[in-house]
């Protein structure tokens, strides 16, 4: 296991620095690489292990890949191509491999078994399980006995019983969830009907602008999509796509240029398309420094350069249709709050506790280490900001999630001391250059061996 050892900063941030290709982008990009008809590729910057297991799962079932340095070439062999695995694929931490994939092996005549770690163990499955049902698939989890009508992994999926095909669905989500969302839709490429799907608030939409750019007939209005199954030729063509740098991995530039004086920050390349760019918009109603510079588009992606630097705080609030498009900047927009005029309250973020790890939980722990009071509330947080002096220096268990550790380096800049990260390997599978960018950026930041599993 790996610890990380940040040093209080002694000067500005400065520089102009890449990020991985955006994880879920590249996910969606690498599954349907492999349901297309011929070769894709796909250049995607060190892309993380995450999406490595997506890349696993499609070796897995019989699709040829090759890696070239950052560039990744998938043999795409049809919607009908996949071939049964010869054991349980194996998702890693990554809940949108499993629950991507559990839509398109929901159609296939062959039976799976998707596993994954400890972390991806503990999830809720049966959002997915439950739409893929209704339109005819075989899906079935273990149940949950903390959680009435929930299941967990392993998932055991098809194979698709007679009539061998999945029919339409119209389907209302009760939570906002792109992963789901995503899942269905695949599932819709196989089906002898229309897909309708409504949710409560627009969640991110890649795999919607990545279908339409290959040709599916998709239509969306606001946070209703349709896919029209029986017009679909049952054919995607093989693509080539660069992949937009990963907001999600540039917040944690972004606002650490935000926090440590004179900073000036330029993250190259980044994907802004509207539904992940909440901190963004959080950040502005802060008071922060941020300029967005349009760089044109990448299959649908709007990307742009970020130009971030220090700032002078006020109290931010983080809620309603916001929420889902910040839903994974909620750790780095609490070392934002940490440091801000004021108390920011975050609401309506209860799903927050059932990824990675519980974040409102962990957050509130990390934050309090670090000498900033905060009181944990069931939907969210509220951060009572500490914006002069220094923050204490703190001892962090990451509890193995890679936004929480990134998050506590941040905050480790900000401290009176040395600050310890445990468990911080978990990083790379979003930002696996994480450290070396902080350092290029003029962090220091010290890797250290900690014993026990590696
Ligand atoms: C993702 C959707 C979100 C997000 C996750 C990636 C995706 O999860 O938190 O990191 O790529 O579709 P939910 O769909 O569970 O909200």
């Amino acid at each position: 296991m790996t610890d990380l050892v940040v040093f209080p900063s002694e000067r500005p941030l400065t520089g102009s620095v890449p990020v991985p290709g955006d994880k879920s982008i590249a996910h969606r990009a690498i599954l349907l690489s492999g349901l297309a008809e011929g070769q894709s590729r796909i250049e995607g910057g060190a892309l993380g292990a995450d999406n490595m297991s997506t890349l696993a799962a499609l070796r897995a079932m019989g699709i040829t890949t090759e890696e070239q340095n950052e560039t990744l070439l998938v043999e795409g062999k049809g919607l009908y191509g996949l071939r049964a695995p010869s054991a349980p694929i194996d998702c890693g931490n990554s809940g949108t491999t499993m629950r991507l994939l559990a839509g398109v092996l929901a159609a296939q005549r062959f039976a799976t078994v998707l596993v994954g770690d400890e972390s991806l163990t503990r999830r809720p499955m049966e959002r997915v399980a439950r739409p893929l049902r209704l339109r005819g698939a075989r899906i079935e989890g273990k149940l949950d006995p903390k959680r009435v009508g929930e299941i967990t992994a392993p998932l055991q999926i098809g194979p698709l019983p007679e009539p061998n095909v999945l029919g339409p669905l119209e389907y209302e989500m009760p939570v906002a969830s792109a992963q789901v969302k995503s899942a269905i839709l695949l599932s819709g490429l196989y089906a002898d009907g229309p897909t309708y799907v409504r949710e409560p608030l627009v969640s991110r939409d890649h795999t919607e602008r990545l279908l339409l750019a290959l040709g599916v007939p998709l239509s969306s209005v606001g946070a209703i999509i349709q896919l029209d199954g029986p017009s679909f030729s049952g054919k995607l063509p093989p693509f080539s796509i660069t992949v937009p740098g990963d907001p999600s991995s540039a917040s944690f530039l972004v606002v650490a240029a935000q926090l440590i004086p004179q900073s000036r920050v330029t993250v190259r390349r980044v994907g802004l398309n509207p539904t992940r760019t909440g901190l963004f918009e959080v950040l502005r109603d802060m008071g922060g420094s941020l300029v967005l510079e349009p760089k044109g588009e990448e299959m649908g992606e709007p990307i742009g350069d970020l130009h971030a630097g220090a700032a002078d705080l006020r109290q931010g609030r983080l809620g309603g249709e916001l929420v889902a498009r910040t839903i994974d900047e909620v750790p780095i927009l609490c070392a934002l709050a940490a440091r801000a005029h004021g108390t920011t309250l975050i609401e309506d973020a209860a799903e927050l506790r059932v990824k990675e790890s519980d974040r409102i939980a962990m957050m509130a722990r990390v934050l309090r280490a670090f000498g900033v009071t905060c009181e944990e509330r069931p939907d969210g947080l509220a951060v009572e900001g500490k914006p002069e002096g220094k923050l204490k220096a703190a001892d962090i268990e990451s509890g193995g999630d890679h936004r929480i550790a990134m998050a506590s380096c941040v905050l480790g800049l900000l401290a009176d001391g040395p600050t310890r990260v445990r468990d911080a390997d978990n990083i790379a599978t979003s930002f696996p250059r994480f450290v070396g960018t902080m350092r290029a950026l003029g962090a220091r930041i010290e890797v250290e061996s900690s014993g026990g599993t590696p």
